[in-house]
C-alpha cells in the first residue's frame, strides 16, 4: 500500500496498491505520475535489464523529434494511440511550440492513463484523452470527441508510439494500423516506433518470473515484420531506423554510438495523393 495521501491527479477510482505498465514508463522517464508500487516493480525489470529507462527515454526524444517534424510540415493536429500519461513532454506540449492552435487527441486503453491524463488536460478544450482500444477503429474514428477536434478530411499526423508490440498477433497489428491509414487524408503523416530485439541477441527472461510475465504481454518483432506497417505511404528520410538514426541532433543524444540500444526501430511516412505501391 502506498502510505502518501491520494494526489490530486490521481482519480479516486483508479487502484494504488497494484503495478500500473503506465505509470511504470512513467517512472522509466522520470516523471512523477508513479508509487511505491510502481517504483518497484519498474525496479525489479531494471535489474534484469539495465537498458530499460534509457530505452524508453530515445523513445521519448524520438517522439519529440518526430511530432516536431511533423508539425514544421504544417501538420496542426495529431492523434496520439496509445499515449501512456500525458506528462514528460507529451505530444500537446511539444507541438504547440510549433503550432500553437494545434490539436491532440489522446487514446488509451488503460484508464489509469485516462484518469491522470482528465486533470491534466482540464481546461484545454483542444485536447482530450479517450479510453478506448485502438483496435477498435470505427469507434474512435468516429467518436464525437474525436470528430470535434480532428478533422479527416485534412492531413492529420497518426502516431503508433511503442505501443503495436501489445498487439500480440501480426495481421491484427496490421489491420488496426491499415484503418487509419485510410482514413487519413493525402498529405497526413504515420509516426510510427516498434519494440525489437534485433541484432542484440537478448534472451527474454523465464515466463515464470514478474518480468517475465511483463515480457510476454509484448511481441518484439523483427525489422522485415515491422516494414509492412509503411505499406501504401512514402517513407522520409532516412527509413526505417533504429530510432537513435531517426534524424540525430547530436553526440549527446541517448545510444549515439550504439543505436541498436534503444531496441525499437521508427519511422515516418506521408501519405501520398496516389497511394504508393508495395
Ligand atoms: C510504452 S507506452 C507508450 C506511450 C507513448 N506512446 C510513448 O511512445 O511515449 C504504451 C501505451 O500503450 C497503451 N496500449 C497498449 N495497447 C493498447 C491498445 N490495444 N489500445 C490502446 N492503448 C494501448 C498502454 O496502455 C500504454 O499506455
Amino acid at each position: 500500500m502506498h502510505s502518501r495521501p491520494r494526489p490530486a491527479w490521481a482519480a479516486a477510482d483508479i487502484p494504488l496498491n497494484r503495478p500500473s505498465l503506465a505509470r511504470m514508463y512513467d517512472y522509466y522517464l522520470g516523471g512523477n505520475h508513479n508509487f511505491e508500487v510502481d517504483r518497484r516493480a519498474a525496479e525489479e525489470a531494471i535489474a534484469f535489464y539495465p537498458d530499460i529507462p534509457n530505452m524508453m527515454r530515445a523513445n521519448r526524444a524520438f517522439l519529440r523529434r518526430t511530432v516536431e517534424y511533423a508539425a514544421r510540415q504544417g501538420i496542426d493536429q495529431f492523434l496520439d494511440l496509445g499515449s501512456g500519461i500525458p506528462t514528460v513532454g507529451h505530444v500537446h506540449e511539444i507541438v504547440r511550440r510549433v503550432q500553437p492552435g494545434a490539436r491532440v487527441v489522446y487514446v488509451d486503453f488503460d484508464p489509469i492513463t485516462i484518469a491522470h491524463s482528465a486533470p491534466l488536460l482540464a481546461g484545454d478544450p483542444r485536447t482530450v484523452a479517450i479510453e478506448e482500444d485502438i483496435r477498435n477503429s470505427a469507434a474512435i474514428l468516429t467518436h464525437p470527441e474525436v470528430r470535434a477536434r480532428l478533422d479527416f478530411a485534412r492531413p492529420i499526423a497518426v502516431l503508433f508510439l511503442l505501443v503495436l508490440h501489445s498487439i500480440l498477433d501480426d495481421a491484427e497489428a496490421l489491420r488496426t494500423v491499415r484503418a487509419y491509414k485510410q482514413a487519413m487524408a493525402p498529405g497526413s503523416y504515420l509516426l510510427l516506433s516498434h519494440a525489437t530485439l534485433g541484432d542484440t541477441g537478448l534472451e527474454l527472461p523465464p515466463p515464470d518470473t514478474s518480468v517475465g510475465r511483463l515480457a510476454s504481454l509484448m511481441h518484439f518483432r523483427s525489422y522485415d515484420a515491422i516494414t509492412p506497417y509503411f505499406e501504401g505511404l512514402t517513407l522520409e528520410e532516412p527509413g526505417l531506423v533504429a530510432l537513435p538514426r531517426w534524424h540525430p541532433e547530436g553526440l549527446d543524444d541517448l545510444f549515439y554510438d550504439e543505436p541498436d540500444r534503444a531496441m525499437a526501430f521508427g519511422g515516418v511516412a506521408k501519405k501520398p495523393a496516389v497511394p504508393a505501391r508495395g
